[in-house]
């Protein structure tokens, strides 16, 4: 028992071994909160104007995301769906076929359902603020998260251009001790804006935090439902418990 029990170990090992490696690239972090509905409603407005051109998300339907995120059906009608094929009851698809699409950008667009859980909420909210221009790249854009990336910097009007210059930062620089009187780091690849877009930086972080919010509930949209029916599911529990505990103190009243 012992041999198999260490066979299992040796075998399991290479597995925890690849799942601590990867790219050590510095993430911010984002805290997905379902209950903010307005943040929620902001996300799904962003997706569908600026990334559904592209991406889809096959496994959730526009109805379903309407009446979890208490949005009306005409407003959705009006102003969410912009296919004349797509209806309020359809998956929230898009009409650009995976060839065409692997051709002008070299990588087809993923379907974006499940990215959330794929990649993290912290990967996307990073990768979203991290384009930066590059023209050497076919469409003048770079991203430090996912380095020659096929996907062009859609948010540009709203962030502004992004460019990478030599400043001090509070990322901490892997292999660089930060400066002992500010705490900060020297590092030639920080990103900054050069040239402003309609929101302030701060504003784009909140803009790309409701899209995060968005993919992480669209990854798991039964979890507010679960979420609600938790401590419903304990009272029953504890309410239950007490009758039970009073029919079993009935039963052996004549025993003891
Ligand atoms: C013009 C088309 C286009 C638009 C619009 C677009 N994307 Fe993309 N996106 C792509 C392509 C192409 C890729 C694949 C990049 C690659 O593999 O190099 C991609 C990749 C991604 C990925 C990474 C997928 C992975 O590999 O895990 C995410 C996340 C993503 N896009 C999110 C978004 C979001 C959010 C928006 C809206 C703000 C958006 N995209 C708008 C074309 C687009």
């Amino acid at each position: 028992m012992k041999k198999q029990l260490f066979a299992l170990l040796v075998a399991l090992m290479p597995v925890t071994g690849f799942a601590a490696g990867g790219a050590a690239v510095h993430l911010d972090e984002m805290t997905p909160d379902l209950h903010d509905k307005a943040s929620l409603q902001n996300g799904m407005k962003l997706f569908t104007n600026y990334c559904m051109g592209c991406h889809s998300l096959e496994y959730q339907r526009y109805a379903r995301a309407a009446e979890d995120l208490g949005i009306p059906q005409e407003l959705v009608e009006e102003n969410l769906i912009f296919s004349e094929d797509l209806a309020f009851n359809d998956q929230m698809r898009n009409a650009m076929s995976e060839g065409d699409a692997a051709s002008w950008f070299g990588a087809a667009p993923p379907d974006l359902t499940l990215e959330a859980r794929l990649r993290g909420t912290d990967w996307i909210y990073t990768y979203l603020r991290s384009f930066y221009k590059d023209g050497e790249r076919p469409l003048g854009v770079n991203n430090t998260v996912f380095p020659l990336v096929g996907m062009p910097n859609v948010l540009e009007p709203l962030q502004g251009v992004q460019e990478m210059v030599c400043a001090e930062t509070d990322r901490p620089v892997p292999g660089h001790e930060p400066d002992p009187l500010t705490g900060k780091y020297q590092s030639c690849d920080v990103l900054q804006v050069t040239q402003p877009g309609e929101l302030e930086p701060a504003e784009f972080d909140q803009a790309i935090y409701d899209l995060t919010n968005f993919l992480a509930y669209v990854g798991e949209p039964s979890k507010l439902q679960a979420q609600a029916l938790g401590p419903k599911v304990l009272l029953f529990i504890f309410i239950f418990g007490v009758i039970a505990y009073l029919l079993k103190r009935e039963y052996w009243r004549d025993i003891h």
